[in-house]
């Protein structure tokens, strides 16, 4: 293998070259540069052979010709990802390109750059294979949609699949062709800074959306993919991270692991995505980079995925830090034997693995699976890859950004994301012709770069509509529209001196206050260790409350927050989440009644940090607390009253939660009744169908997300009080009342057992439809009848996912439209 590497890689060969050259110096021993530099000294095959065909119509025989033609090193080479830290194509990057060492860029600094590594592969390499070139194209490129918490409050996967395309149609058009998203980590702690990059806490919910966004990403069409690939990451369990802590470990059960944290992946998978990353944390003790269950038993095996397991940044060295690999050759060799196909930034690939093979450590058949599947995609890509080598046309590349239509969306998605969390006395929308004077206060209101969220690093600051923007835009003429910003920014604890705020409400007929957490709060590495509205903008609350005016409260965040004691001092709340380019215009929509919110939460609100972690599907226990549980703290007795004391509660706070999963306002309101089973009991293989009549029982039209949620009373593992199984988006108009079906399958009563093993067990169900995951009304069936032994599948019950791939990839069966 060539000496130097690519850039980062030349620093630590030249480090290394430094370290041994002192130390044969100190030793006296001559200096052997060859076998610090050349692991294995192997010579690329000089043959002459035709380059890398993108209109090869037969990808297999392509790939086998391919692979024949290569090298070690250049199959090698094909694994590594390399981050051109400077910004540049240095001159040892260039070199590496040209030598087939390299098989994808990450973080290109812009699409000049792309477009010359391409021609240098493509011109200049023995092989013209071309690059993958990744980014985090999480919620848009240039537009930003909505972070991912925030699109799953929208519970409409057409609307994320929508966006998704969007960003994907923009990054293309930069020379962008793999994104790493969709985030399909389940979060149940909002300490963690990255459930913003979540899409919540339900398996279900999430699993059905990131379908959506693998879709949506892709734009598959007869095997080509005509957007970026996707990447469901963090393969798995990431969102459990001990403490809420980020990297922390996560230590579950089998069955957790399948039930709720496997899921969404298996969704995305079984939606064709074509690349998995690995997980940093460590799962029961084994990092996700060397996770041979989770790589090969169930992905590989078990799912039959036929794509490309990408480690994260770095996550393959790191493993020396986690005390899991003696050093970084035993690293590279414990994640390839793993399964993983490509690295990501770390060199331990490029620095080891020909030795690793050389000594048998590795077996080649294992690099040559991970070229086969890497150059499988770079076939699948072909045709935009072309388009995209192309030297750029500007122009061109330039119009696909920001477009009104992608605009115009991105504010739909920020308007469905938003949930209406209180509307005392019907506080919202604001009737605008009694508007004469509008208090704009807080740190949010005016918070260009923060609205975007935490994974906008294409967004920029200058093309976001703030609400303070928005509001002028919309109201200037008819009111006076007075803004202060309340606090510095929405962390600072030092005290601050609130009276401009306190004036301009005691100025105003209505306030409206922009409070939460900017940006740099949440997001990978930004754990919280509380919940609280952070900084003094508790104390902001209050005294802006104090001038007795109606309080419009507009929260934007990266997560839940316990913000109890607030909600209680606005008179109406509006959740919106980091919204967005289109932020400003879509908070303004609502406030004025241009839109009802349709927003349900995706994720459990708390009413204190002590609580986590706390969501809807949790156990029941053999001692649950009593619904009208007081603590202790709010007692006036010596001790908790006799029918209070030995249950699964706090003294000094109760486990429910502020806001349930599910829970959204609007501004009319929505009555079910008519629950109806088709039948008392299903066997295995049948269908039960579930209605029920929603009507819109007040004055205005609006969107109501109907919910299923079932309860299997008694099972061989205890099952949660209530899991989610299906949604249907539903448009009323003012007094109509629609009938909501939906089929259940027998197969969506089955769960998996801690061997790993789906099981479907007789017995009896509850099962509930309504607006939230507190909904009552509801029957039960049975589930009679057993399924034989050769019915039970390990775990994958999804047909095999076909190769080549032009084949289509199977779907679930669809059993509701969650369109609008
Ligand atoms: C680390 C993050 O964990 C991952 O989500 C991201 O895609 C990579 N960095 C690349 O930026």
């Amino acid at each position: 293998m060539k000496a130097i590497g690519p850039q980062g890689w030349g620093h630590r060969w030249i480090l290394s070259l430094i370290v041994a050259a002192t130390f044969c110096a100190v030793a006296g021993l001559p200096l052997q540069a060859t076998e610090i530099a050349s692991p294995v000294v192997e010579e690329a095959n000089p043959a002459k052979v035709a380059p890398f065909n993108p209109a090869a119509a037969d990808h297999g025989a392509e790939v086998q010709r391919l692979l024949a033609a290569m090298s070690l090193d250049e199959k090698i080479g094909q694994m590594c990802q390399v981050w051109p830290e400077t910004g540049e194509l240095t001159p040892v990057i260039q070199e590496s390109l040209r030598n087939g060492e390299v098989g994808s860029l990450i973080n290109c600094a812009s699409p000049e750059l792309i477009a010359e590594a391409q021609r240098l592969v493509r011109e200049e390499s023995r092989l013209g294979v071309p690059l993958l070139i990744g980014r985090d194209v999480v919620h848009g490129y240039r537009t930003i949609f909505p972070i991912p918490l925030g699109q799953a409050a929208s519970w409409n996967p057409k609307l994320v699949e929508r966006s998704a395309a969007i960003a994907a149609d923009e990054a293309r058009s930069q020379g962008v062709n793999w994104t790493f998203a969709p985030m399909v980590d389940v979060c149940r702690d909002p300490r963690w800074g990255r459930i913003a990059e979540t899409l919540g806490e339900d398996p279900y919910l999430s699993g059905e959306l990131a379908a959506g966004m693998v879709r949506g990403f892709q734009q598959e069409r007869g095997g080509q993919l005509h957007g970026l690939l996707a990447c469901a990451k963090h393969f798995a369990a990431y969102g459990l991270s001990e403490g809420g802590r980020d990297y922390n470990r996560t230590s579950l059960s089998i069955a957790d692991l399948h039930n709720i944290h496997l899921p969404s992946f298996r969704a995305a998978v079984d939606a064709g995505c074509r690349t998995l990353m690995t997980t940093f944390s460590e799962v029961n003790g084994i990092p996700g980079t060397a996770h041979a269950y989770l790589l090969q038993e169930v992905l590989r095996d078990g799912w039959q995925f036929s794509g490309v397991v990408v480690s994260d940044w770095n996550s393959v060295i790191e493993m020396v830090a986690h005390g899991y690999s003696a050093d970084e050759a035993e690293a590279a060799k414990q994640a390839v034997n793993a399964g993983v196909h490509m690295e990501m930034v770390s060199p331990t690939f490029h620095e080891h693995l020909a030795r690793l093979v050389e000594q048998g450590a590795v077996e080649e058949a294992a690099i040559n699976e991970a070229v086969r599947r890497i150059l499988r995609l770079k076939l699948q890509l072909a045709a935009r890859q072309e388009e995209a080598a192309k030297p750029g046309d500007a122009a061109a590349a330039t119009s696909e950004l920001l477009r009104p239509r992608s605009l115009e969306l991105a504010r739909r998605a920020a308007r469905e994301s938003i949930v209406l969390l209180k509307n005392g006395n019907n506080t919202l929308p604001l009737q605008r012709d009694k508007l004469r004077n509008v208090a704009v206060i807080g740190p949010l209101a005016d918070a260009p770069l923060s609205q975007l969220g935490c994974w906008a690093v294409d967004g920029r600051a200058e093309d976001s509509i703030t609400p303070l923007d928005a509001l002028r835009e919309a109201l200037g003429e008819t009111a006076e529209v007075v803004y202060a910003r309340g606090v510095a920014t929405t962390y600072s604890n030092e005290a601050q001196d609130f009276t401009d705020a306190t004036r301009v409400a005691a100025d105003a007929d209505v306030v409206l206050l922009f409070v939460g957490e900017d940006a740099v709060l949440s997001g990978e590495a930004r754990s919280r260790s509380t919940l609280d509205l952070p900084g003094v903008q508790s104390e902001l609350v209050k005294a802006v409350a104090a001038a007795g005016k109606p309080i419009v409260m507009v929260v934007l965040a990266g997560r839940p927050l316990a913000i109890g004691a607030e909600c209680d001092a606005a008179d109406a709340v509006l959740y919106a989440w980091h919204p967005g380019t289109m932020g400003g215009p879509a908070i303004t929509d609502l406030l004025l009644g241009a839109a009802s919110p349709s927003g349900k939460l995706p994720v459990t609100f708390p009413k204190h940090v002590g609580q986590v972690p706390l969501y809807y599907g949790h156990s029941n226990t053999g001692r649950p607390s009593p619904a009208d549980f007081r603590p202790l703290t709010q007692s006036q007795g010596k001790d908790l009253p006799i029918q209070f004391q030995y249950r699964s509660h706090y003294v000094d706070g109760d486990p429910f939660p502020l806001f349930p999963f599910g829970y959204g306002l609007s501004y009319t309101t929505f009555a079910y009744d008519g629950f109806e089973l088709s039948a008392p009991s299903i066997e295995p293989r049948q269908t039960l169908a579930v209605r029920a009549r929603v009507t819109n029982s007040g004055s205005r039209a609006g969107v109501e997300v109907a919910q299923l949620y079932v309860r299997d009373l008694a099972a061989s593992l205890v099952r949660p009080v209530r899991e989610l199984k299906a949604f249907r988006r539903v448009y009323l108009r003012p007094g109509e009342s629609q009938p909501v079906e939906f089929t259940l399958d027998a197969d969506d009563l089955r769960f998996f057992n801690n061997e790993g093993r789906s099981v479907l067990e007789p017995g009896r169900f509850a099962v509930w439809i309504g607006g939230d995951s507190t909904a009552t009304l509801g029957g039960e069936f049975e589930l009679s009848g057993e399924e034989s032994a050769e019915e039970t599948p390990a775990v994958a019950r999804v047909p095999k996912q076909d190769e080549p791939a032009e084949s289509s990839v199977p779907q679930q069966p669809v059993r509701v439209d969650n369109g609008t």
